[in-house]
This record gives structure tokens, C-alpha cells and sequence, in this order.
């Protein structure tokens, strides 16, 4: 038992069991793939959490491939609010369900099965997945196939091509009355040609006249398998940031919060000078128009943080809105813009990071940086812009990781078309309505910094 929080839900006992017994073979990776890292943290805490947050449930059971189940030894230390127990998986996802069957007491238990690698289970189709055992002994999770399925043969040849309505995606969670699943397998191990199904499968093959209920899944309850699901799975946490609120009303509150802004005389840095400074914080901004910081300069770096742990404060957030962008062919870009760009867009975030890591370990703090749309796809027109904000996104991504242990948070804001100077300058007058204020993007901002995420490209949209 790594943790034991009070049961939380009343009437009938809950199990979730997390299904990590496995290699992950396909998504290629020397790593199991349920600890492979996404939107800064292993796939399967992003599934762990979204249980262990449920109301509903009552303890989570975590079965894990025995090779690496060390590797979980972190949880001891995660302020986890619900009893969480690793157990070892088994040789095959069938062998795993049914250890995880022999760790659960008592028979009346309502337990979810769930593949560790989907980390988009929501709390409606968990919930959905409990009721339905009031009135069902079993229950799969399942979505509309867009594509037709077809049938073939053994020369690969269409046989059967089944009504595409009447057919679905199987998912998790597989819910189950405890003693009806263990009677599906009795049944199933006495047959000398059991074959690997899902657990869904045990029960209609063994146990037929069991109904099994089907909840509705979301398409974004992928399992995660082959090499593009680690990219989706990536998008798909940056869409669901992107859900911050613009709202500059019902900030977060940060009173007793320092907060240090790398590019804070103008544009969206000053936006977020102004509203961090009406949330409460205390804030310290630097640039180069108001106290000659030069953020490519590791010694003004260091004077601008020495003057304020001078103050005797410690530092819970860095900003760094700083970036320059010149518009020209790469053709005719001077090497000094090259250069520039390089420095002040990629290293200058570097350079800080690195002065600003002790501080923000001591503070548990976070540090925001500033990325572009173009860093998904490079521009003409502004080759190294785009180049060093997409090493931006990935310097996040990488120091998300390398800090995690140490409790430091790093996210990076990337708004679509801002009405700021620099914007002005490069592309002239724009109509107000297709950009987004400064205000907004600070706003979407300052809510990163209050939130829990780490690792991920917040995206602001117009
Ligand atoms: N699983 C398990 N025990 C096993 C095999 C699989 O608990 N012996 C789990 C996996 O960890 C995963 C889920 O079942 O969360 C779904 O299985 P799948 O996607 O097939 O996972 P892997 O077997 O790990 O993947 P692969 O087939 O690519 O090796």
C-alpha cells in the first residue's frame, strides 16, 4: 500500500485496476511504453491521476510489468489521494486481469479494468461504467467505427463486410461484477483452447448469457500503441491546455508570489507585469529599455536574479517573453539577424533556465517561456524565427523532464497573432479582430502558472 486515503465512496466497493503488465513492443521504444514520458510525465500517472481524482473510487490497483515495477517506487513519495497498491502484471493481459482478481477481497466489488495507456479516460465514461453495474454484471466501453470493417480470409480477400452501424471500437474501462469475472475465467481455464481476448471477450465466450452494457468512449480515449499515438497523445494534451481560460477576471490568486519577467517594458511581458501585479504577486521585470538586461548576457542575467534574492525573496515563477523576429529570406538575412535571432529566441531561455533552476527548486515554482504557431511548421519569410521557436518547445519539453524530480514546472505559451510592437514592426497594421490582445495571452499565462501542468506548449487562440 503506497498510500491510504479514507474510502470515498459509499455503497458498493470500487476497484480500478491499471493494466501495465505489458512491454509496449509496437511503439518501439526500450522503455515500457506506459512509462514513456508525455506532456511531462509517464503516460501512466496521467491515467493514474484521472482514478485517483474520481470521487467513485475507492482504490487503484496498478499492475505492473515486473521488469520495471522499481521504476514506481516514486509514488511513495506522490501525495496520492486514494489507497494505491503496485502489484506485478502477468505474461499475457490475460494472466495480469486475473492476478489483479486474486489481490481484489470479496466478491461484491465493482472493478474497472483499464489499459494504463489511455490517458484521456474521463470522469463521465468512469462514472458511467460504475452505474451501469447496478443494472449490468458486465460493461464494455466502445465508440462508432468511422471506418467500414471488413472481414477478410486467409488469402486476404474480403468474406464478410458487417454493417458499419451496428458496429463498434472496443475501449476501457471493462467494468465487472468481481464474481462474475472470476466465474468467466473458471470457465475459460478449463477450456484447453483459451485464446488472448479482452476481458470483455472472457465473458461473452465463457459466460453467454451474461448482457454486457455498452458505454459510449470518446475518441480521444486512444490506447496508445504505435509510434504516431506518442504524437497525437502529445497534441491532444495541448489541446486540452488550451482550454485555459483568455479571461483577464477571476485570476488566480498570487499574493505572496514573486514573479521575475525576462521582457516585461512591452507587449505581452508588460501585460503580464500589470496583471500578475493585480493578482497580488510582487513583480520584477527586466528588459533591456528599463534596466538595460540583455537576457543573452549570462552576467546581466545574473545581476538582474541577484538583485532580487537581494530583496530576501524567493522566486515561484520565471517568465521570458524576450524574442526578437526579422523578416527576410534566409538568402538575405545578415549574419548578425541570424545570430541574433539564435541568441536572444533560443539561448537566452537557456542561459536563464540554468540561473534560475536552484530558485525555483527552493520555490517549487515554474518557468514559462514563449514559443509561436510557426514553431510547427517552418515559415518563409522568417526561417530562424520559426526554427528557434520550435527549439523552444522542445527545450520545454526536455528541462519538464529533467526537473521533474525536483518539483519545478516548465510550459510554454504559444499565442496565435498578438497585437504587440514587435508584431506591429514586422507585419504592419493587421485588423484589430484578428489578433489576440496581449491581455489574453498574460491571462492564459498567469493560469499555467497557477496550474499543475508541466512540459506542455499552451496554445492561445484567437
Ligand atoms: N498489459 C498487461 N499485461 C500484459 C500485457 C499487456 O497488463 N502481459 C497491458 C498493457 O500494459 C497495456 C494494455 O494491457 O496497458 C493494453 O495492451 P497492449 O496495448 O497490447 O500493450 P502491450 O502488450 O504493452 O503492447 P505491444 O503489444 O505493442 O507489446
Amino acid at each position: 500500500m503506497l498510500h491510504s486515503g479514507a474510502p470515498r465512496s459509499s455503497g458498493t466497493r470500487v476497484v480500478a485496476v491499471l493494466l501495465a503488465g505489458g512491454i509496449g513492443s509496437r511503439v518501439g521504444h526500450s522503455t515500457p511504453k506506459q512509462l514513456l514520458k508525455v506532456a511531462g510525465k509517464p503516460i501512466m500517472m496521467h491515467t493514474l491521476e484521472v482514478f485517483a481524482a474520481s470521487p467513485r473510487i475507492d482504490e487503484v490497483l496498478i499492475m505492473m510489468n515486473p521488469g520495471v515495477i522499481a521504476e514506481l517506487d516514486f509514488l511513495r513519495e506522490h501525495n496520492l489521494p486514494i489507497p494505491v497498491r503496485v502489484l506485478p502484471g502477468g505474461a499475457t493481459r490475460n494472466e495480469t486481469t486475473q492476478l489483479a482478481l486474486a489481490a481484489i477481497e470479496g466478491d461484491e466489488t465493482k472493478v474497472l479494468f483499464h489499459d494504463a495507456v489511455r490517458p484521456f479516460v474521463d470522469h463521465r465514461i468512469i462514472d458511467e461504467c460504475i452505474d451501469a453495474l447496478d443494472r449490468f454484471d458486465a460493461v464494455d466501453t466502445a465508440i462508432p467505427s468511422a471506418d467500414t470493417i471488413v472481414e477478410i480470409d486467409v488469402d486476404g480477400c474480403i468474406a464478410a463486410m458487417p454493417t458499419r452501424g451496428v458496429l463498434r471500437r472496443g475501449q476501457t474501462p471493462q467494468a465487472f461484477r468481481t464474481e462474475v469475472l472470476k466465474s468467466a475465467y473458471e470457465v475459460a481455464n478449463l477450456d484447453p483452447d483459451f485464446a488472448a481476448t479482452d476481458d470483455c471477450g472472457v465473458v461473452f465466450n465463457y459466460l453467454p448469457d451474461v448482457k454486457i452494457h455498452v458505454v459510449e468512449g470518446t475518441p480521444e480515449n486512444m490506447k496508445i500503441t504505435d509510434p504516431i499515438d506518442l504524437h497525437i497523445a502529445d497534441k491532444l494534451f495541448q489541446l486540452q491546455s488550451a482550454t485555459l481560460s483568455h479571461s483577464v477576471d477571476d485570476l488566480p490568486c498570487f499574493v505572496g508570489k514573486n514573479i521575475v519577467v525576462f521582457g516585461g517594458a512591452y507587449g505581452i511581458g508588460q501585460s503580464i507585469v500589470e496583471l500578475a501585479r493585480a493578482a497580488g504577486a510582487t513583480v520584477h521585470s527586466f528588459s533591456r529599455s528599463e534596466t538595460g538586461t540583455d537576457v543573452t548576457s549570462r552576467k546581466a542575467v545574473r545581476s538582474a536574479l541577484a538583485s532580487v534574492r537581494e530583496c530576501g525573496q524567493q522566486i515561484d515563477h520565471v517568465v521570458v517573453t524576450a524574442g526578437v523576429l526579422n523578416i527576410s529570406d534566409l538568402n538575405d538575412a545578415p549574419r548578425k539577424h541570424i545570430n541574433g535571432t539564435v541568441k536572444t529566441n533560443l539561448i537566452a531561455p537557456a542561459i536563464i533556465a540554468k540561473e534560475v533552476h536552484a530558485d525555483l527548486r527552493a520555490s517549487g515554482g515554474s518557468l514559462v517561456l514563449f514559443t509561436s504557431s510557426s514553431y510547427t511548421r517552418g515559415r518563409a519569410g522568417y526561417s530562424m524565427y520559426s526554427a528557434t521557436k520550435a527549439g523552444v518547445v522542445n527545450l520545454t519539453q526536455a528541462l519538464a523532464e529533467e526537473w521533474e524530480d525536483d518539483g519545478v514546472r516548465v510550459n510554454s505559451i504559444n499565442p496565435q497573432r498578438t497585437d504587440t510592437p514587435m508584431r506591429k514592426a514586422a507585419f504592419g497594421m493587421e485588423p484589430p479582430h484578428s489578433l489576440l490582445t496581449p491581455e489574453a495571452v498574460a491571462a492564459v499565462s498567469l493560469r499555467t502558472m497557477a496550474s499543475e501542468i508541466t512540459g506542455q506548449t499552451v496554445s492561445v487562440r484567437i
